[in-house]
């Protein structure tokens, strides 16, 4: 453990808002070897601070008891509670050395918070998707103009519990959002899609489900293991007059590659125009 990780480690972490994510975040805590009795969680309804107590042994308090008690705060309401969760807590924040702010809210940007919260207060924005509810998410992750490369690290350390991380300027956390963020979806679009060629085939739903499934986890896999480019893999499943070469022409011939790029396009821009609020 560096030095670095050992402060990290003896601070308190509060979950503010522990829905889906902020669950798949706590349990990667718990897992990463942090002590249930460093770790607090609000909820908005009684019957889900208690799921949440039995099932990691945490505390869970109240928004404004959280402020004052923890050291980093990361926030996993919904963008439009937001606003709400800040009013709860801004008049409980220590007046001296401020919390770390990590907002965990898709399309916030961190001057929302920097306007609302006491000057110099570090804020740091994840973006991050669902396959974090099974430790393979992709977290991209800015800081605001107050975080420091500790809080930057702190919060790469949290959401490196449910997968990976990378860290851009604010400026990409747009673009970021179009790819990753919304990403997964594109690819169950695609399995939708191609089930459905399936069936038109002839196969039945779910051996046409399976099938597809598992092409897409072992291609997947490849991706990631195997350093190759995404080209030299298709290449090689591209046999000369085969039958993928016939597929990939009808890909183009539909625009395929031409759609994705457009589709991206059009999700970038559409999370610029929520983070400026002129959605
Ligand atoms: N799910 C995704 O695809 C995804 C991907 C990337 C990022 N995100 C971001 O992650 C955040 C959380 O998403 P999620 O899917 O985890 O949402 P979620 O399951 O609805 O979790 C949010 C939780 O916050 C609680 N809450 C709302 N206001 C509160 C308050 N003032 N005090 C305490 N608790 C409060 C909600 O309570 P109730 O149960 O009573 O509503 C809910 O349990 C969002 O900002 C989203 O943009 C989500």
């Amino acid at each position: 453990m560096t030095d670095h990780q050992a402060a990290n480690a003896a601070k308190t972490i509060a979950v503010l808002g522990t829905g889906k994510i902020g669950e798949a975040l706590l349990s990667g805590m718990i897992r990463g070897g942090r002590r249930p009795a460093d770790l607090l969680v609000t909820a908005r309804r009684t019957e889900r601070a208690e799921e949440l107590r039995t099932r990691y042994g945490v505390e869970s308090v109240t928004n404004a008891e959280a402020a004052k008690r923890a050291d980093t705060l990361i926030l996993t309401v919904k963008p439009q509670d937001m606003a709400k969760l800040l009013e709860e807590l801004t008049p409980h924040l220590p007046t001296g050395a401020s919390p770390l702010i990590i907002s965990g809210a898709a399309g916030i940007p961190t001057s929302f918070f920097e306007e609302r919260l006491a000057p110099n207060t570090p804020v740091v924005r994840v973006m991050t998707n669902t396959p974090a509810l099974v430790d393979e998410a992709m977290s991209v992750i800015s800081g605001g103009s107050h975080a420091t490369p500790a809080d930057l690290a702190h919060a790469e350390e949290i959401f490196g519990g449910v997968g990976k991380t990378l860290r851009v300027p604010e400026s990409q956390q747009d673009a970021a959002t179009a790819l990753s963020g919304s990403g997964p979806a594109y690819f169950y679009f695609l399995v939708e899609a191609m089930t459905d060629a399936g069936i038109l085939l002839g196969l039945p739903r779910a051996q046409a489900h399976d099938l597809i499934v598992q092409a897409a986890i072992g291609a997947a896999v490849m991706l990631r293991d195997s350093g190759e480019h995404p080209v030299k893999l298709r290449e090689a499943v591209t046999s000369p007059a085969g039958t993928t070469i016939n597929a990939i022409r009808e890909l183009e011939n539909h625009g395929v590659r031409a759609a994705l790029i457009s589709a991206l396009e059009a999700a970038r821009n559409r999370s610029r125009e929520l983070a400026s609020g002129t959605g």
